[in-house]
């Protein structure tokens, strides 16, 4: 599916590191080359010809990426530079003063770092606690596991909407659900969920969501945050400075501008925001429901050409998005990928920033394949191929 919008795929690269970054069709880096040669100006700041066309520009992004989770205002999007920037803000910019000891936040042993690291260090400012909630015989999150995590002191749950090792997408409206009975917010993090299904914020009745745009083929350092307006608005910013104060004297008295441009301070990653505007069109164009179909079809193939070799272990058989997880049994994940770059095939190995996952798959290191839709069945066969015949390799050397 459209492999000729992305010239890298010429070189025979089969790329299946999908979930760290993707890569960027022509049309994202034309727009980003078209600011720098045609409209290569400051946002918000100028009075003049081309400083207007990057402000509107720039706002009709914040639109587009507002009709791409159907948030309800422009203004419950801010541009960060990515997810993890995201996960902080929400953390230290609004629940650092929501949150009073003894209050209780829960996520999973399967998040990422930026899902869990921020919660951990409120844990030790705010004196809140971070429990977990338990995971099913497929290491997926279930809406009774859920109501059994929840307390009377829970007030927050944070999720990611398709997690980067297992790759299971939760229901999160379910449990955003269950959440607001309860008088819990809902977090998600959607950095490896956005680039795949369809998110629909208000009818999902998401709080907070942050996600980025080099994982849904936009360039890397933009990233995406939504809130809820009430709640944005009681957000504190993480930086100071020009853009986003509307008033300041000597004396020492600050006045901040509205939200979004108050969570903006600085000059913002424009060309990002470039970027990501040529991205979402691009996913518009294909259609995410094309996308995710698609995805989920090749998965499907993965898994059964992958089950059919005994000598490998699948961590993740019954989860139905676009990551696999597995291992060739007694090979050290980054040998495999390692073997596996010598045939140009590149996948991630390791921990994948999820290092508490040790704790339910019993096993630190994973190679891990997480396919988009410029994949194709041809480079599985070349995949299981490669891999077939590395089983002796591997008897040799173990
Ligand atoms: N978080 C990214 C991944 O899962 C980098 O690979």
């Amino acid at each position: 599916m459209n492999r000729d919008d992305f010239p890298i795929l010429k070189n025979n690269l089969v790329y299946f590191d999908n979930g760290a970054t993707t890569l960027k069709p022509v049309q994202v880096k034309n727009a980003i080359c078209e600011y720098y040669d045609k409209y290569c100006a400051n946002a918000h700041r100028g009075d003049y010809k081309i400083s207007a066309i990057v402000d509107k520009l720039y706002e009709e992004t914040r639109e587009d990426v507002k009709n791409f989770i159907n948030a309800k205002e422009a203004s419950e999007i801010v541009f960060t530079s990515g997810t993890t920037n995201g996960m902080n803000m929400i953390v230290f910019g609004f629940f650092k003063n929501y949150l009073k000891e003894g209050d209780e936040v829960l996520i999973t042993l399967s998040e990422h770092a930026s899902n869990i690291i921020p919660w951990f260090m409120l844990q030790k400012e705010n004196k809140i606690k971070v429990n977990y909630i338990d995971l099913d015989e497929d290491h997926e999150v279930t809406l009774d596991n859920v109501k059994k995590a929840i307390t009377s002191k829970t007030k927050v749950i944070s999720l990611a909407l398709i997690t980067n090792v297992i790759g299971d997408e939760r229901p999160i409206k379910d449990i955003a659900k269950l959440a607001h009975e309860n008088n819990i917010l809902m977090v998600v993090d959607a950095a490896q969920g956005a680039p795949h299904v369809k998110i629909d914020v208000q009818d999902m009745d998401i709080d907070f969501m942050a996600f980025s745009g080099h994982k849904m083929y936009g360039p890397t350092g933009i990233g995406l945050l939504y809130g809820k307006f009430d709640l944005l608005d009681k957000m504190t910013p993480l930086n100071y400075g020009g853009g986003m104060n509307a008033v300041f004297v000597k004396d020492g008295y600050v006045e901040l501008r509205e939200i979004p441009t108050r969570l903006e301070g600085g000059t913002p990653n424009i060309e990002g925001v470039m970027g990501i505007k040529a991205a979402i069109k691009y996913i518009n164009d294909i259609d995410i429901e094309n996308i995710n179909k698609y995805e989920k079809d090749l998965r499907r193939y993965l898994i059964t050409e992958l089950a059919k070799l005994d000598f490998v272990d699948i961590y993740n058989k019954n989860t139905d998005s676009n990551i696999v997880a597995f291992n060739i049994k007694g090979v050290f994940a980054q040998d495999t990928a390692i073997y596996l770059d010598k045939y140009n095939i590149c996948v991630r190995a390791g921990n994948h920033c999820a290092k508490i996952l040790d704790n339910v798959f019993n096993v630190s290191n994973t190679v891990r394949i997480s396919l988009s839709f410029y994949n194709t069945k041809e480079e599985i066969d070349l995949l299981i191929n490669v891999l077939k015949n590395s089983e002796n390799i591997w008897k040799e050397i173990i």
